[in-house]
């Protein structure tokens, strides 16, 4: 008689909802669940792992998402755990909400909508009402403007390549070397290698750096007294990025013009100027579907064959 092996299916502990795409990937070798229980390995997107018990049998932690400050890298490190992340898959989604943020925020365009839904009947017509905006948002448009691009990587690249089709002048500053092969950098943008000189001249500057110890604060009263009292600041990276005390006096004083972030806090939330969204930048099913399955890929190739591709 012929005896059958069943394999028992190894199991992917989920942490927070990813994308069916890549589930899909992990074929029927392997079971998702919420629980730690024999987990060997973690799927996570925003999920805060620093107080988080890593499971016993754990081979390897997979990020859909490029920045891994959630994740406690030296802990793992230290266990011999490799941490992927998915650097370029979201990428897209994230420069398109950037220039649209920035067009936006250049045209007045959310102050106006707040104004308008401010209007009521009560005041007389509608319309009448609406025309009178006009004077109060004229904004500016962005051709011919200089965006300060900081960080030049997946992200910062496909934003300082698709303003300058937009007829923007684009100062990129980056301390890595190698980018501009790296990721296709257009030969148009101009490089500086002091980031002084980008706050001097950027009318918009936008952020696409990881947190780290060297970028943690890293604008902060110093940085905002050499940029142009009307600038607009964009920060689709990390929140920590900025120092909140100093930025709130930057936009109260009127030293800076607009703060547009993709992490707002208590203190964001009640400055003046700043523009909270949701943590959306990654956020479109394209983006979510890419980032789970190469997320979903690195960690299966990593269990079966030890293979590292990016950690
Ligand atoms: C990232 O680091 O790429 C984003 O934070 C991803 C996300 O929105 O989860």
């Amino acid at each position: 008689m012929e005896m059958t092996v069943v394999e028992k299916q190894k199991t992917i502990q989920v942490l927070n909802p990813i994308s069916q795409k890549g589930l899909d990937y992990l074929g029927e070798d392997y079971q998702v669940s919420e629980d730690a229980q024999g987990a060997e390995g973690i799927l996570v997107r925003s999920y805060n792992m620093h107080q988080f018990p890593l499971p016993e049998n754990l081979k390897a932690i997979a990020r859909a998402g490029a920045g891994v400050n959630n994740i406690p890298i030296e802990e793992c490190t230290s266990k011999g755990i490799p941490v992927f992340n998915t650097p370029g898959a979201n990428a897209n989604a994230v420069k398109e909400l950037v220039l649209t943020t920035l067009i936006a925020s250049s045209r007045q365009l959310f102050d106006g909508i707040e104004w308008a839904k401010t209007l009521s009947p009560n005041n007389g017509p509608i319309p009448k009402q609406v025309e009178s905006g006009k004077k109060q948002f004229v904004g500016k448009e962005i051709r011919g403007k200089t965006l300060g691009v900081i960080g030049l990587g997946a992200i910062g690249a496909k934003v300082a390549n698709d303003a300058l089709e937009l007829g923007m002048n684009v100062v990129g500053f980056d301390p890595f070397v190698s980018v501009d092969m790296a990721w296709e950098l257009s030969r148009s943008v101009r490089r500086v290698y002091d980031i002084e000189t980008l706050y001097q001249d950027a009318d918009y500057i936008t952020l696409h750096v990881p947190l780290n110890d060297k970028t943690r604060t890293m604008l902060n009263k110093d940085a905002f007294q050499f940029m142009k009292s009307d600038v607009h600041i964009l920060n689709f990276s990390r929140g920590e990025l900025v120092h909140n005390s100093d930025l709130k006096e930057a936009l109260e004083m009127e030293n800076i013009g607009k703060y547009i972030t993709d992490f707002p806090n208590e203190d964001v939330l009640t400055m003046k100027n700043a523009i909270p969204i949701p943590h959306l930048g990654a956020s479109s099913q394209e983006s979510e579907e890419n980032c789970a399955i190469m997320a979903t890929q690195q960690l299966k190739d990593y269990i079966e064959t030890g293979s590292v591709k990016n950690s």
